[in-house]
Parts: structure tokens; sequence; C-alpha cells
């Protein structure tokens, strides 16, 4: 068990601020150019995201074969977290997760990534006064933790978006202890001429699709150790281990 002071320092390799939103800055954050990047900046994207769609995404999205609920007890089963633990959300969005890890283990320490600020500062003012959660303005291809610090790590729905999957695999799994289980979630690439079509756009405007296969290759070579991966068209749910 460890103990947590101020913002959780020990877990930084930089210094880290709060702003008065309550979000953390331990420096500067490449901005996602994309047309992707671009959407996820505005705060309207923020406030809207988990009221209007995040709270049906996969229930609507699987036609209701895999549930939300299901969704987010699968990744805090996974996970499991202990008081005293420290777990990491990558790309919290607005905070469905950060919740669900503070629910199942109130004495842990919660902390959630988000390059966009309006992301973070959604997520900081929905998890506003809960105790040892710690939301930083930063991106996935540059996490501002320390080698090994975390004992587990999610990361639901933002692999799609990672503009360099492969450096930020590789950096989620830097900050993860050895054995520490991750929960990734992605949307595939569709398998037929009209998804593909519908994808399109998506992709231009800097999304990235794989196939089932896709995301366990790029899961493992980043020193992941996959358990179990879990088809749940057009989603893809992977319970790994950092090698
Ligand atoms: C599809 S949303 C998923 C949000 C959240 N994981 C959830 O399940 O509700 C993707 C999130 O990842 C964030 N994101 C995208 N690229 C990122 C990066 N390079 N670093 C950190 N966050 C990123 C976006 O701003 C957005 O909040």
């Amino acid at each position: 068990m460890q103990a947590v002071q101020g913002h959780d320092e020990a877990a930084f390799a930089r210094p880290a601020t709060q702003d008065a939103s309550g979000v953390l800055h331990a420096g500067e954050v490449p901005k996602n150019r994309s047309a992707t990047g671009v959407v996820n900046r505005a705060a309207l994207t923020a406030r809207v995201y988990q009221p209007l769609w995040r709270r049906f995404s996969s229930t609507l999205l699987t036609r209701g074969r895999y549930p939300v609920r299901r969704e987010v007890a699968s990744m805090t089963a996974h996970l499991n977290p202990q008081p005293g633990d420290r777990v990491l959300d990558v790309g919290c969005g607005a905070g469905l997760y950060l919740q669900a890890l503070h629910d199942a283990a109130p004495g842990a320490m919660v902390h959630g990534v988000d390059d966009s600020l309006a992301f973070a500062r959604e997520a900081a003012r929905r998890l506003a006064g809960r105790e040892h959660v710690f939301i930083t303005h930063a991106s996935a291809l540059d996490l501002p933790y320390a080698d090994g610090v975390f004992d587990g790590l999610a990361c639901g729905g933002t692999l799609n978006e990672l503009q360099d999957l492969h450096a930020a695999l590789v950096d989620m799994r830097r900050v993860l202890k050895p054995g520490a289980p991750a929960w990734f979630m992605a949307a595939t690439r569709a398998s037929n001429p009209a998804g593909r079509a519908l994808q399109a756009p998506m992709r231009a405007g800097g999304l990235t699709f794989l196939t089932p296969d896709g995301w366990t290759t790029a899961i493992e070579a980043a020193g992941f150790r996959l358990k179990r991966g879990e088809q749940r068209p057009p989603l893809w749910v992977g319970l790994a281990y950092a090698a």
C-alpha cells in the first residue's frame, strides 16, 4: 500500500501542477491535427459525449449483445483494483471507466489521461469530490508517468484514435508493472463493402480500424501477453497482461 500525497506525485516522471478545474498538467501536449482530434477538443463534444452517446454506445453498436454495463464490468473484473493500487485509464474521455474503477475500489489511486483538455475537464467535473482520482491532460504518446508505477491499465475506444499506435502501446507497457493486467477495447475493421464504405470517411478523419488479429498483433508487439480476445462485433476486447 502506498501513501497518496498531493496529486500522487510518486506516479509522475516530471512535475505536475493542478489547474482550477482540477486537471493536472505535466508538460506540453502534442496536438492531434486530424478531424477526430479537432472534434475531441471541442467543449461541446466533451459535454454531450457521455450522456448522448457513451452511455449507450456498446449496447447500440453490438445491438444489445454487449451492453455498456457488461463492458465496464469486464474491465473492472480484469483490472480487479485493490485499495492502494494505482490504475490508469488511457484516453479517459468523460470518465466512464474512472468512475467504475473508483466505485470498485475507493481506496485505489485512479488516474486518467486524455489529450483533449475539454475531455479532461469534463472528467474532472464528473468526478469532482472523489478522493484519489487524478486526471491529467497528456498524450498517450508521451505518458508523463514513471516506469512501472501502475497495477492495471484500461484503454477503451481510444486505440482507434491513436496516431502512432505502436509508440502509444509501448508507452502503456512502460508505465505498467510486469504482470499487471491491461484491458483494451477497439472497433474492428468492417468485413463487408458497406461497412468499409462507412468507415472510409472515419479513416480519413484520423481513425484506424484493424481486424481482431491486427489488434492482437499490435498489442503483443508492444510487450503485452494476450490472455483472451473477445469478438463483440463490431467491437473487439482484449484481456492482456504486461509481459
Ligand atoms: C472514443 S473516446 C473513449 C473515451 C473513454 N475511454 C470511454 O470509454 O468513454 C477516445 C478518447 O481518447 C482521447 N484520445 C485520443 N487520442 C489520444 C491520445 N493520443 N492521448 C490521450 N487521449 C487521446 C480522446 O480525446 C477521447 O476522449
